[in-house]
């Protein structure tokens, strides 16, 4: 097979949601993955890419299609160089803002991935890792 299986995106301002929902519905749905969990993993990148903007004014996006012996699936990665995030068990509570805001984005993202994962460091900045398999 000869597929691209990795891409990268900056994520500079708000206009780029349209850029990263545009690429990951393009990647999914080539992937065969259904329009349900489509519009799952463009939510969940959706609400990451406001959040990279919002708190840290810019980042990536990297995405991999990874593979085990048995599944498949999409891999996507936000990295910035922002604030961090202090406590990050907090911070994914549902209704948890700094900014007056709902505080559903991480709770939200979690609920509608298979897998998600936060590394950050004060000052230095924050990673968030989503994964979506396949079903076969
Ligand atoms: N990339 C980030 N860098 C620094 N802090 C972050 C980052 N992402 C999230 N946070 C912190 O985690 C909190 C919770 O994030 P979450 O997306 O769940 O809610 P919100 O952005 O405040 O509101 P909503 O997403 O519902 O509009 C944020 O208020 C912010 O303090
Ligand atoms: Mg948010």
């Amino acid at each position: 097979m000869n597929k691209e299986d990795k891409g990268e995106l900056e994520i500079k301002s708000e206009t780029d949601l349209i850029r990263v929902r545009r690429l990951l519905r393009e990647i999914t749905h080539n992937m065969g993955f259904r329009t349900t969990d489509i519009t799952r993993i463009i939510t969940a990148a959706s609400e990451l890419v406001r959040n990279t903007v919002d708190y840290a004014g810019k980042g990536m996006m990297n995405w991999y299609i990874i593979s085990t012996d048995n599944k498949e699936g999409i891999k996507i990665i936000f990295t910035d160089n922002g604030p961090g995030i202090p406590d990050i068990e907090k911070a994914m509570e549902p209704g948890f803002s700094t900014s007056n805001c709902l505080g559903m984005g991480l709770s939200g993202t979690k609920k509608l991935m298979d897998e998600m994962e936060i590394k950050s460091e004060v000052g230095k900045g924050t990673t968030v890792i989503i994964k979506k398999w396949l079903k076969s």
